[in-house]
């Protein structure tokens, strides 16, 4: 159970923390066990929330992981918290609890390579029927959500920053069954909960900004409903978190607040300085009026994120060429973390894809992703900025 008293930075310092008044510790320790005295008679032993009883195994549940997924819960205002060793494993356990052969599932076309390739290639072999179409489409409602048994979105698509307009698709789905899923990995939980705005689940790549420092894979799963069926896959995948990996996330996500509120401020301020940069050619980000998705966005979000991408004059040439030249600003894939990061889409998030499907969903070869981190945002211009000069 969730405990959603007080600001979201509160909850994130607070919730979840397991302190033992035995010991007096300030911090949860760490139970690297991987099982425990079973049956226990002890009269107040402590129950697993998967299974409604004492602690038995560490691959169905561990007091320090189960700490690290109240904390997540808090913060997300989600009556359940899961933890997975992934986001992909968040995604995939989500997707084979609730979607059965012949059922039908709508997914936005701009995704995360890998959960596309996982919907394209894995699932239909499976049995199910995944229909794609564009989120400029979904946005529109123009589909009757009755035909399909779960609709999936990125609220903020990568590498492009499309919004998806959740309150649109909730109210869709409200009334025919059909389950909405949103992947809300570039939004965070500080900037979004979409569970409020009529999603029956939310996932997150973990590895990102939840745990927010470039050294832990994790996913998460926040839902309202009866999560029985995804402990259960949970269990038999077996994609669980170590109890010492589950105490560096904790503490990482300690300060998602801080670190996603001047990763928002960082993005608007460097999209733009590229929006009047002569040598950009186009700039996607939320937070811009000019942006086509600016008016969903201010409906659905709290804060425009820290996630940005645009386009170099002359193409990929150009832009592998500023990838060389940055001094602050680290080529890398993955995003989220203290640190800006820089990546090509084509090289990285979305190699798995074939050129035909990028392009049309609108990543072009040239398209560099940009994940603020939360440094200086007049360090982060200047780096860009002689990067540029250079070309
Ligand atoms: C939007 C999004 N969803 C899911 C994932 C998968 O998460 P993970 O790499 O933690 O498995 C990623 C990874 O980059 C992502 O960007």
């Amino acid at each position: 159970m969730s405990e959603r008293n007080g600001g979201i930075n509160t909850r994130a310092v607070s919730a979840g923390e397991l302190k033992i008044k035995e010991f007096g510790n300030v911090v949860t320790p760490i139970f690297q066990n991987a099982t425990f005295i079973y049956p226990n008679y002890e009269s107040g032993a402590i129950n697993d929330p998967s299974t409604g009883k004492p602690y038995i195994y560490s691959r169905w549940g561990n007091p320090t992981v189960n700490s690290l997924e109240q904390k997540y819960a808090a913060i997300e205002g989600s009556e359940f918290g899961i933890s997975f060793s992934s986001g992909m494993s968040a995604i995939s356990c989500l997707a084979m609890s609730k979607l059965k052969r012949g059922m039908k599932l709508l997914s936005a076309s701009e995704l995360y390579g890998q959960t596309y390739s996982y919907f394209l290639n894995k699932l239909m072999e499976i049995g199910i029927d995944v229909t794609f179409m564009d989120t400029s489409t979904l946005n529109e409602g123009s589909f009757k959500a009755s035909d399909y048994d779960m609709i999936y979105a990125e609220s903020i698509t990568n590498p492009t920053d499309m919004v998806t307009d959740i309150q649109l698709l909730g109210s869709l789905c409200r009334d025919t069954g059909t389950e909405l899923a949103i992947d809300a990995t570039f939004a965070s939980p500080v900037n979004q909960n979409p569970l409020d705005l009529g999603a029956d689940y939310v996932v997150h790549s973990g590895t990102k900004y939840l745990s927010g420092h470039s050294d832990a894979i994790c996913g998460f799963l926040g839902t309202n409903d009866d999560p029985g069926a995804i402990y259960d896959m949970r269990k038999n995948l077996g994609p669980v978190l170590d109890p010492t990996q589950a105490y560096i996330i904790s503490r990482g996500m300690k300060t998602i607040g801080l670190r996603v509120g001047r990763q928002n401020e960082n993005a608007m301020k460097i999209s733009k300085f590229l929006e009047e940069n002569g040598k950009v050619e186009s700039v996607f980000y939320p937070g811009l009026e000019s942006n086509p998705y600016h008016k969903i966005a201010r409906r659905n979000l709290k804060g425009y994120g820290g996630m940005l991408s645009f386009e170099i004059k002359g193409g990929v040439d150009q832009a592998r060429k500023f990838l060389g030249k940055l001094r602050y600003i680290t080529p890398a894939p993955s995003l989220g973390g203290v640190e800006s990061l820089v990546t090509l889409p084509i090289d990285t998030s979305h190699s798995s894809m074939s050129k035909v499907q990028r392009e049309k969903i609108g990543i072009k070869d040239g398209l560099v992703r940009f994940s603020c981190g939360i440094e200086d945002a007049e360090d982060l211009i200047e780096d860009m900025k002689s990067a540029l000069d250079f070309l």
